[in-house]
């Protein structure tokens, strides 16, 4: 029977070469027939080795067993030998009948489609949706692990996909005596395990354990040689002596803080630092304990041994990041498309990313019944026939002609940058921004930052820009500035000089970018006209705040606007430019940008800068005053969105106490901080029939009953990141969950000083329907009376916030607070309160802050029409996803008091309702919406007439149980509910 065996191993190799050169020959267009084809040839050479290597023992005969089988044949009667056998066949299937007989003819065959090639191929079950059959990484589980290490700096998926194999600072926060818990080895021989695998995944053809072993040969060599950057022998004096340089190299080493400083001072000056010495006690009690030579031991030889432990433990950790580094440097381009990818995939809806994951499980189960004889040669590009030129769907196939009519989906939108690719219909177009087309043709343009260039299709209109970028970057570079970020009155963000520039450059780029309707003007440039009158500057300083006439420059051109100042829309904020130059704070205000307002002030036009005064033909820096020059310092934990006027979210680790700190509360400025000082403040109240009544600081506290009650304030931006990544594109600001922030506020009853000031509340008067606020720096805003008189609405003149007096960024010396409704009506720097038939005129009142249906545009917004949001929606939002483990014993309390024993997650975070409405429930899922649970509220101290303050809750899911994706939505009294969609569009900033 051996020589059986070897013809059939004959046979087998021969078939299996066979297997090979089929598979090898054909065409596969889709990655996953290819991948799935290697795979096969993988398992095909294995066999291949197995076989031969059984062949050459036959071959080998060292029992002779092969050399007495040719005898037995070769000799006596062969007919004997053949009975004998077959025989032995016989008895073998009379014992074994339903031993299957393999069909090696079948077996390793390529099958031509249709006849029965299985659905489901092998490659089917090893990668998760977002690998998209090993075209890109899924780190997501592993980036979630990242962030519940203890003491790392929060990224974002996107941007730990650009760190995940930095494991030193400035990426990497952990210290190296904190990289030596289990958590951390753990995580990193997650992240290492997980590349290894992805590579035996998708390169099944290359010797990748030759490949890994000598990764792991070349870390041995560095760890012998202490090369390992990072894990370097800890030799380092303890103690400010002798500082050695680390890090980058260009500054000087701190081994006890483990960061770098820029220069010697700073170093020094950082010693003598609580921080630096809490960190050098606890180095100098590590090495005591491990026995490094600056320890202090008195027991060598277990010194030795717990160094010797650590240093393998060490080992160990360095060995995993070795890898990581190795196999991520091995993996650059899918580790690049990943990014692209995921950046791409943030600009699509939640549904758009279903449909899009199912397309391709779609088109990979059609690919082998595809036409073999396809010209096209790249994934998945199938010719598609489309007379009617219709836009192609997600699948790549064109929409139905019923849908493109409906959605007017014939207007074409061409962008150069996309190499004239017309895009259908508006909201293709607004999407593409996003899209990996447009964000490649940025890139060959050599502008890698896109987000500002935002509906920006011209080739020469991005270079344009991009090019003022670059060089305004350098020039602030050079000059050691701060990136000053800058908010237009539209709520679009950008640096501070494109933002000047874009207002400069009018006409096309600027509309072009905000989707402005308004007509952008200028102001005639110097006429240069020698007969105008030339003023120097020192006369345009005398005409200040205090001066009978007042001027103002603006360019080059200087204007008497005395007679203006009466009839200014804004009030008296144009008193804070006279004197001096109007040009910063005209450009804050959007209103500013209509011809008649230029048209106005060049009514007031007296001459021109005298040239002498002029340095570029411009008037000198000094000249303007910086409008933000009383904006206070900030703390450094909060989220700065801009910094002219400041934006700032809480960050999440704030929002997870009961009354948020002054100094992490968000701020939410459209303009600068004005000058204030008790002594100056007063407070006008005007009743409609012009009666005026004036009141300090003081005079509230001594005269009115003080309230206290805890609110939350919520700016109705908040969470419009999420609106963005989630339904569609939104204007302004991008909000995460911080743009709220709860307190306890201390004043007097609004109610209380506008009966004070005459107005009689139980007979209101018919002209008093609203009352009106206006902060010290124009900022403005109303309510509607009936809030403002309303007994249990506990409308305040709030002066304290969690016991201190107001911060500046909050309103020093009183704010207004309307608890229950829009942070935006809640005005700050009051100074004047107008009881009136008309709501506010400013533009916070009439041209934000309003909500429109989901298929109105900017360009289409009636503003006039729509309501101002008063009463804000049920909102809620998760601040803190934390892993909760049974071993520990802190957790293990926690555990305890939900009935759980296993390692668990616990979620937190807020709900919040407008009008006072109490959150009655909060639903949670782990699973993407598909199961519901309700989470626990949690006990807090709400002051005032109704729930002004928000919900705080938390639940408990043993970690098995917990899916990708939570979802928390919360319940009102009045049954109010979050959207599962996000169906609206909601304008305001
Ligand atoms: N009041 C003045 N005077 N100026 C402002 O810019 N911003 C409003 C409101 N009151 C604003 C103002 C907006 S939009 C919000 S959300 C809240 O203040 C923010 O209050 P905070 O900065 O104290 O958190």
């Amino acid at each position: 029977m051996l020589l059986e065996e070897q013809r059939f191993l004959h046979e087998d190799l021969e078939r299996l070469e066979q297997g090979i050169s089929d598979r090898v020959a054909e065409d596969s267009r889709h990655i996953r027939d290819r991948l799935n084809r290697d795979h096969q040839i993988a398992g095909f050479l294995n066999r291949i080795q197995e076989q031969s290597k059984r062949l050459v023992d036959i071959y080998n005969d060292t029992e002779g067993l092969r050399t007495k089988e040719i005898q037995s044949i070769s000799t006596g009667d062969p007919f004997d030998e053949f009975s004998k056998q077959m025989a032995e066949i016989k008895d073998f299937h009379k014992r074994y009948p339903n031993e299957p007989v393999e069909n090696l003819e079948r077996a390793y065959k390529r099958k031509a489609p249709g006849e029965g090639e299985s659905a489901t191929m092998e490659v089917d079950n090893m990668f998760t949706g977002e690998e998209a059959f090993g075209r890109f990484l899924d780190l997501t589980t592993i980036h979630e692990d990242y962030l519940n290490l203890q003491n790392i700096k929060r990224v974002s998926y996107l941007q730990y996909l650009t760190m995940f194999d930095n494991f030193g600072p400035p990426h990497m926060t952990l210290k190296r005596a904190d990289k030596s818990t289990d958590a951390y080895f753990n995580y990193v021989g997650r992240l290492a395990d997980y590349l290894e695998s992805f590579m035996r995944r998708t390169r099944p053809l290359e010797d990748l354990d030759k490949l890994f072993t000598s990764v792991d040969q070349d870390f041995e060599k560095a760890w012998e040689e202490n090369s390992v950057p990072g894990w370097g022998p800890d030799a380092q004096p303890v103690g400010p002596a002798a500082p050695k340089t680390e890090g980058t190299g260009e500054g000087v080493w701190c081994p006890d803080c483990e960061k770098e400083f820029k220069n010697d001072n700073v170093y020094k000056s950082h010693l003598s630092g609580k921080k630096h010495i809490k960190a050098a006690e606890a180095r100098k009690a590590q090495r005591a304990a491990n026995g490094t030579p600056n320890g202090e031991t008195t027991n060598g030889h277990t010194n030795a041994r717990g160094s010797t432990l650590q240093r393998l433990k060490e080992r160990a950790i360095a060995e995993r990041e070795y890898r990581v580094k190795r196999l991520a440097s091995m993996m650059e381009t899918v580790r690049t498309d990943t990014r692209v990818n995921v950046e791409r995939k943030q600009g699509m809806t939640e549904r758009e990313r279903q449909l899009e994951l199912d397309a391709m499980f779609a088109e990979s189960a059609e690919a082998p019944n595809r036409n073999g004889d396809d010209e096209s040669d790249s994934d998945g590009d199938e010719k598609i026939y489309n007379p009617l030129k219709l836009p192609l769907a997600w699948d790549g196939k064109p929409i139905p002609y019923w849908l493109y009519k409906l959605h007017g989906l014939g207007v074409e939108f061409p962008c150069e940058i996309c190499g004239n690719f017309v895009y259908m219909g508006r909201r293709a177009f607004d999407k593409h921004f996003n899209e990996a087309r447009h964000i490649y043709g940025l890139k060959c343009l050599g502008i890698t930052n896109t987000t500002l260039f935002r509906e920006i299709t011209g080739i020469e209109d991005a270079l344009k820009l991009w090019d003022k970028i670059t060089r305004d970057k350098k020039k602030e570079k050079a000059g050691g500035e701060n990136i000053v970020q800058m908010e237009d009155a539209d709520g679009n963000v950008m640096p501070e000089k494109v933002y000047y520039d874009l207002q400069k450059q009018g006409g096309g780029l600027a509309a072009s970018i905000t989707y402005s309707p308004l007509i952008h003007a200028e102001a005639p440039p110097d006429s240069g006209d020698s007969n105008t009158p030339k003023i120097r500057l020192a006369e345009v300083h005398q005409h200040g705040r205090d001066a009978e006439t007042k001027w103002v420059t603006k360019g080059t051109r200087v204007y008497d606007i005395t007679d203006w100042i009466p009839g200014h829309p804004g009030g008296e904020v144009i008193l804070r430019a006279v004197g001096g130059a109007i040009d910063q704070y005209w450009n804050i205000f959007s209103i500013h940008k209509k011809q008649e307002v230029y048209d106005i002030l060049e009514s007031y036009y007296i001459g021109d800068v005298d040239p002498q005064d002029l340095v570029d033909g411009q008037v000198p820096v000094d000249h303007v005053e910086d409008p933000f020059k009383n904006d206070p310092k900030r703390d450094e934990k909060l989220m700065v969105l801009t910094t002219r006027p400041c934006n700032a979210e809480s960050p999440e680790e704030e929002l997870g106490s009961w009354c948020t700190p002054n100094e992490t509360f968000y701020v939410r400025n459209h303009m600068w901080v004005p000058e204030a000082s008790v002594g100056n403040h007063k407070l006008v109240i005007e009743l409609p029939d012009g009666e005026e009544k004036e009141y300090t600081l003081e005079d509230l506290k001594a005269n009115f009953q003080e309230v206290k009650i805890t609110a939350t304030l919520q700016c109705s931006g908040n969470r419009r990141k999420h609106m963005t990544q989630e339904a569609r594109s939104a204007n302004g600001l991008q909000w995460g969950v911080g743009a709220i922030s709860n307190a306890e506020w201390k004043g007097v009853r609004l109610r209380d000083l506008l009966a004070d000031a005459g107005l009689n509340l139980n007979d209101l008067p018919e002209d008093a329907k609203h009352a009106q606020f206006i902060g010290a720096e124009a900022y403005g805003a109303s309510i509607p009376i009936e809030k403002a008189v309303d007994k249990r609405g506990d409308v305040l003149l709030a002066y304290e916030m969690n016991g201190q007096p107001l911060p500046p960024d909050h309103g020093y010396p009183m704010r207004v607070l309307v608890p229950g409704t829009v942070a935006a009506r809640s005005v700050k720097w009051v100074k004047r309160i107008v009881v009136s038939e008309e709501e506010s005129t400013s533009q916070w009142q009439r041209r934000d802050y309003k909500c429109f249906g989901p298929n109105v545009g900017a360009p289409q917004a009636k503003w006039d029409e729509a309501p101002a949001i008063q009463e804000m929606p049920v909102q809620s939002a998760i601040t803190s996803l934390r892993n909760i483990s049974c071993h520990s014993a802190t957790d293990r309390k926690l555990l305890q008091v939900y009935g759980l024993e296993e390692d668990s997650v616990a979620v937190e975070g807020y709900a919040w309702s407008g009008g006072g409405r109490k959150i009655v429930r909060v639903d949670i899922s782990a699973d993407d919406g598909k199961n519901w649970h309700q989470a626990e509220l949690l006990l807090d101290e709400s002051l005032g007439s109704k729930a002004w303050a928000w919900q705080r809750w938390r639940w408990l899911i043993p970690r098995w149980q917990a899916g990708r994706c939570f979802v928390v939505k919360a319940v009102d009294e009045a049954n109010n509910v979050q959207p599962a969609e996000v169906g609206r569009r909601h304008m305001g900033t």
